[in-house]
């Protein structure tokens, strides 16, 4: 089982954006131990349901805070948003239709909040902070 553990090194400094990422680190931790104790369906769905509606909040918090922080990689950031949301997508439909997904899911998850949270995020912040990180993000 995947069992993510929080880190000093995940957080970004950024209050708004720590809480959410620390979230989202929980729901992949109850979505991969729910595939591998083979929960429910009902409550299999509730949990995708969950972590797709919630990433989608956090891009959006996300997407709004770099924005404004006149962040210059922001289209291309939001493109693995998209992309991110997408395969997400797809992946769901695959395991509605009763695919064994798992693996390939946690996969996708660990393989995403390595990249995007520990690489691609780390990016936007001294723009999000400002000189010194003194602006006032949230
Ligand atoms: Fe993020
Ligand atoms: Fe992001």
């Amino acid at each position: 089982m995947v069992k993510l553990e929080w880190q000093d090194a995940f957080n970004t400094g950024i209050d708004l954006i720590d809480r959410q990422h620390q979230i989202l680190v929980r729901a992949i931790n109850l979505l991969s131990m729910g595939l591998e104790q083979g929960c429910e369906k009902d409550l299999m769905d509730d949990i995708f349901h969950t972590l797709a509606d919630y990433t989608a909040t956090h891009f959006a918090d996300e997407e709004r805070l770099f924005t404004e922080a006149s962040f210059p990689e922001a289209e291309a950031h939001k493109r693995t948003h998209e992309m991110f949301l997408q395969r997400l997508n797809e992946l769901k439909a695959k395991f509605d239709q009763g695919g064994d997904t798992a693996q390939e899911v946690l996969v996708f998850l660990v393989d995403w909040l390595k990249n995007h949270i520990l690489g691609t995020d780390r990016k936007y912040i001294p723009y999000v902070l400002g000189e010194g990180g003194l602006r006032k993000a949230v």
